[in-house]
């Protein structure tokens, strides 16, 4: 078992140095020459006891070219787990209804080896390339290779959104578990284009297209394949359009961890939230804590003024409430700073399931957008 390690999105520059690549590849072609993966820049990898290297991404699906057994299905887990364990690869791979999706991270020699394999497989065909980019960090830092074939596996967490949503939302969620990665990143820039707005795309489009795809799985109209392909699409794309936009430090910026809740399986809440108080010029880390001692850690071992922690923006995962409020308890009291602001987010907050004061936060907030906004609320409610 690893510990999802993690490098402050904060002054690095990387993201403005993030590579982008989507030409999709039949099976058996490699998708980019092999003296292309050394080009790749990466943050300093904080990754238990392993050195320090770059550490990149690389999502793809496929369409297995016969039915898998669940015998066979647990096989390639068991080979595929046991050499990323070796090559320092780890991820997750999903299968549907004849459809594998895949995520593999780690060290650009150690992904570009695994995925030569992979593509060469002849259990799959039809191998198109979804993005490959540095990371700042590891988002599936826990599991080997996890698997997953299951709807059902989350349907504890199945819930109906309320409210209304725009159309452009409703069509980027289509666009989102469609097959054209460039319409996703198209319709998304096309809108930023309008309204020159982080907080509008936010709250307007990525957070509602994500609440619109937990609900199409919901009610049975969509996978959680493609739930989770879209989600990881509506990520990439917008750390892409914000890629290029470097923010001025803020006059005194202010300190902040922001982290989904150790044990959310979806991230995009805190990607964008970091996003948020990173332009708002604030010094930002963004953690993805795999458990609750790990989270207690980082806050043990640095200074933060504040601490944003989510739950999933697209699923309401209100059984979470009271373990978000014990990790709440447990980050101030291991916390440096005795008067640490800890703001909460994620759908359940959306949808009012919960308030700041059932997790026994300083304030809460309906979308990754005000996270800014949220933490300075709560400041001033101490003064
Ligand atoms: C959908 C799919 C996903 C796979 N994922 C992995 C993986 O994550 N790691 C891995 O080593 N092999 C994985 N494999 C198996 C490789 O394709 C390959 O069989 C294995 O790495 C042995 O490679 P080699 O025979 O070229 O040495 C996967 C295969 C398929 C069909």
């Amino acid at each position: 078992m690893r510990e999802a390690g993690a490098a402050p999105v904060g002054r690095s520059g990387v993201r403005s140095r993030w590579s982008w690549d989507t030409s999709a590849r039949k099976g058996g072609e490699s998708m980019m020459a092999r003296e292309d993966w050394s080009e790749f820049p990466g943050n300093q990898e904080q990754h238990g006891s392993e050195s320090a290297q770059p550490l990149m991404t690389l999502t793809y699906r496929s369409r297995a070219t016969g039915a898998m057994s669940p015998a066979g299905l647990r096989q390639l887990r068991e080979m595929a787990a046991a050499r990323n364990r070796a090559e320092g690869v780890t991820g997750v791979v999903l299968y549907d209804n004849q459809r594998f999706f895949q995520w593999l991270e780690g060290p650009p020699d150690g992904v570009a080896r695994v995925w030569s394999s992979i593509s060469r497989d002849p259990r799959h065909t039809d191998i198109e390339a979804i993005s490959v980019h540095a990371a700042p960090t590891r988002l599936f830092g826990q599991w080997d290779m996890r698997l997953s074939t299951s709807r059902e596996e989350m349907a504890d967490l199945r819930g109906m959104s309320p409210g209304l949503i725009h159309p452009e939302a409703e069509r980027l969620a289509t666009l989102a578990i469609g097959t054209d990665s460039d319409a996703v990143r198209g319709l998304i820039a096309d809108v930023f284009g309008r309204y020159e707005s982080l907080q509008t795309v936010t709250e307007q489009l990525i957070e509602p297209a994500a609440r619109r795809l937990s609900d199409l799985w919901s009610s049975g109209d969509c996978s959680e394949y493609e739930v989770t392909l879209g989600l990881c699409r509506l990520q990439t794309s917008m750390r892409v359009l914000m890629a290029d936009s470097v923010p001025d430090i803020a006059d005194e910026p202010l300190v902040v961890l922001v982290a989904p809740l150790p044990g959310e399986i979806h991230l995009l809440g805190a990607t964008l939230g970091a996003e948020a108080t990173w332009q708002a010029g604030w010094e930002t880390e963004l953690r993805f804590p795999s458990t609750e001692e790990a989270l207690k850690k980082i806050v043990a071992t640095n200074w933060f003024d504040a601490v944003d922690l989510s739950l999933s923006p697209a699923n309401q995962r209100e059984h979470r409430i009271p373990s978000m409020e014990k990790i709440i308890a447990t980050v101030r009291r291991a916390s440096q700073n005795p008067a640490l602001v800890v703001v909460a987010g994620g759908r359940a907050f959306y949808d009012r399931l919960a308030t700041s004061s059932d997790v026994g936060a300083d304030a809460s907030h309906a979308s990754a957008a005000q996270v800014t906004q949220a933490i300075e609320q709560a400041r001033r409610g101490r003064l």
